[in-house]
């Protein structure tokens, strides 16, 4: 279609729009024009673009008209605060609905035990229908319009929802957006050949095209579900499905399949959803002879998602899921002119894997390197921190700046490896390799915040000094995800020190996946002892609950992209400022090490200061010359 023809049919749809409200027309009008060129350099050669481009825009006009004043409401204050998910008052916890406390009902129980902590943002993992056994934690959506029912009703859900709003709480959604279950609809009829499902998947009579994307596809469970298609014996053909072989890739290629997921999104928008979680984006668009993560089709789509997102339920963020290099995850925040137009979080990935590398090695001098390497991400945009979550942690280090470093990555990394998952060198992890790649022996690895830092290695062995320096260890971890600026994750569990969990070895639809040792359930016996000061669960939780509520009073622990590493060359701390809006500045150092050791005046540079107050103590600091900090300490000096 030629520029001009685009615009005079977008005119006409634009006055054709019934719906009254100010707003919407503003941001319509916005948007639109980009959404339009975006999706017509996607789709120019499509059979569908047409009919597809119509629906986009009823769904737009349909969702915005289901949208109720309630949520239209809380857009507005959301539109007059545009750095909510940034701000320092912000804190979140991830955590499995069945997991935590059985079901939706369950969790809404559980509301005061999350507003004690201090959390006001609560990530659910995926809770939509998904088949009994196969389903990757939830990642294979059956019905992406139903919830799961073991969780409960939709009328349960949506009370859930009402319950959060009435108590500040915002709700993160896990939108699987790369691929579904192959039990839903449109994968079972697709299959069978139905003329508009076949084409939302990638289907091949052969291996042919399948060995020519092999060669730059990369295996993410090379060991549990090797290759990226799985053969159809009912049907003689390939599908592709780069994740389990029950979770088939959607077909973005076809327009009808983003309609679909924009609609699907919008739907869930209209529920009440804060904040999505966009699943596995790197993977989006696949071509042939182009390695399969973050192709510029990617952020096509992305920002086409947020864009009609914006127009509909302009209080929503969105959040990228991209676990890739520090160069690569800054794009999903937006380049050059679409800065904004895309999503406004996305995991320090990088960070988290590092701080465990420092932990290893008691050395922070990669984190600091590879932190300072970090290209500046733009205004309003913000990292989410955190030090585990539900996934293994890759060791996704820059090998360039490892080398620079003078150590060989792959060594570096299995030194890593050994360090976690063998005991290696008297370590205290409990960890377990995962998907380990049998050439190199390169893996990635699994096992619960408490375990990895020591702590049940430590109570197995009665050893009080151990678990003493376990307890710093985790506490160290959440000050650093709490005071970095950004959107802390805590994920849930850690907050009480809550050990590995090896019963999904009894479980044949687990077994094979070891991030179920980190993925426990709740423990709410042991959650009782974190009113008792002494206790392991004490120790962390109240700490926690400390640290969280000095955060949310002080501004510069806001992300406005003032985080600044300081030099210096004890290798054992960390030290980093944080800078608020109006000057005034917090000093973070941290002792990733079990030595006591020692920092200089000479740190602060010009400041030259004689005394701080120590915000986690409470107490004034003379600083000396030379000032102690002992092992796995952190201070919060302002
Ligand atoms: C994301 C999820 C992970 C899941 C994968 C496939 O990386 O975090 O748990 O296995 O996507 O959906």
């Amino acid at each position: 279609m030629q520029q001009a023809e685009k615009l005079s049919k977008l005119n006409i749809f634009l006055e054709n729009v019934k719906v009254k409200d100010k707003n919407f027309h503003l941001r319509l009008g916005a948007n639109f024009p980009i959404i339009s060129d975006l999706y017509h350099k996607l789709y120019s050669n499509s059979p569908y673009k047409e009919e597809a481009f119509e629906s986009l825009l009823a769904s737009l006009v349909k969702n915005f008209e289901e949208r109720s004043a309630l949520q239209k409401k809380r857009d507005m204050t959301r539109v007059s605060s545009p750095n909510w998910y940034s701000s320092e008052k912000i804190v979140g916890m991830m955590l499995y609905v069945d997991l935590f406390n059985i079901d939706f009902n369950g969790l809404k129980e559980k509301i005061p035990y999350l507003l004690d902590l201090g959390i006001n943002t609560v990530h659910l993992m995926p809770f939509l229908d998904v088949p009994e056994f196969e389903n990757d934690g939830g990642y294979a959506v059956r019905n992406y319009r139903e919830v799961n029912p073991k969780f409960g009703t939709m009328e349960e859900f949506e009370a859930l929802v009402k319950e959060f709003q009435k108590n500040d709480l915002n709700l993160v959604m896990d939108f699987v957006l790369n691929h579904c279950a192959d039990q839903h609809e449109w994968a079972v009829e697709g299959r069978k050949g139905h003329p508009k499902y076949k084409d939302f998947f990638y289907f091949f009579p052969d291996r042919n095209l399948p060995n020519e994307y092999e060669k730059t596809m990369l295996d993410i469970f090379p060991d549990t579900a090797p290759g990226n298609f799985t053969y159809l014996p009912e049907n003689n053909q390939w599908v592709m499905t780069l994740f389990y072989g029950y979770q088939w890739d959607l077909n973005y290629k076809n327009p009808m399949v983003l309609v679909e997921m924009i609609d699907t999104m919008l739907f869930w928008s209209n529920k009440g959803i804060d904040i999505f979680r966009f699943d596995a984006v790197a993977y989006m668009w696949k071509e042939i002879g182009k390695f399969n993560q973050n192709l510029p089709e990617v952020h096509s789509l992305l920002q086409l998602f947020k864009l009609c997102g914006q127009i509909v339920a302009p209080g929503v963020a969105y959040i990228a899921e991209a676990i890739v290099a520090p160069e690569e995850i800054i794009k999903y925040f937006g380049e050059d002119l679409a800065q904004g137009d895309e999503c406004d979080i996305a995991y320090n990935a990088n960070f988290m894997a590092l701080s465990w590398e420092a932990l290893a090695t008691k050395s922070t001098n990669l984190l600091k390197k590879s932190m300072k390497a970090v290209p500046t991400k733009p205004r309003n945009t913000t990292w989410i921190n955190y030090a585990r979550c539900h996934d293994d942690i890759g060791l996704g280090f820059d090998d360039k700046l490892v080398s620079e470093m003078g150590l060989s990555s792959l060594q570096h990394r299995l030194y890593i490896l050994k360090h976690y998952c063998d005991g290696f060198n008297g370590s205290f992890g409990l960890g377990q390799r995962f998907m380990i790649e049998h050439e190199t022996g390169n893996a990635r690895i699994s096992g619960s915040m408490s375990s990895l830092c020591g702590f049940e290695r430590a109570v197995k062995e009665n050893n009080e000094k151990e678990i003493q320096l376990a307890i710093k260890r985790i506490n160290l971890q959440h000050a650093i995800i709490l005071s970095l600026g950004g959107l802390p994750m805590i994920y849930s569990g850690d907050e009480v020190a809550l050990p590995n969990n090896y019963e999904y070895l009894n479980d044949e639809t687990k077994k094979y996946d070891n991030r179920w040792l980190h993925r426990s359930k709740m423990d709410w016996n042991l959650v009782e002892n974190k009113d008792v000061p002494e206790s392991p669960q004490g120790q962390v939780y109240r700490k926690l609950k400390k640290m969280i509520a000095i955060r949310k009073q002080t501004n510069a622990f806001a992300d406005s992209n003032d985080l600044r590493y300081v030099d210096y060359e004890n290798s054992h701390l960390l030290i980093f400022k944080k800078t608020d809006n109006k000057g005034e500045s917090v000093y973070v150092i941290a002792n990733f090490s079990e030595y006591d050791t020692f920092f200089e005046r000479s740190i602060f540079g010009d400041l030259n200061p004689n005394k701080f107050y120590d915000l986690l103590t409470e107490t004034n600091i003379d600083i000396q010359e030379r000032n102690f900090i002992s092992a796995y300490d952190v201070l919060w000096l302002k």
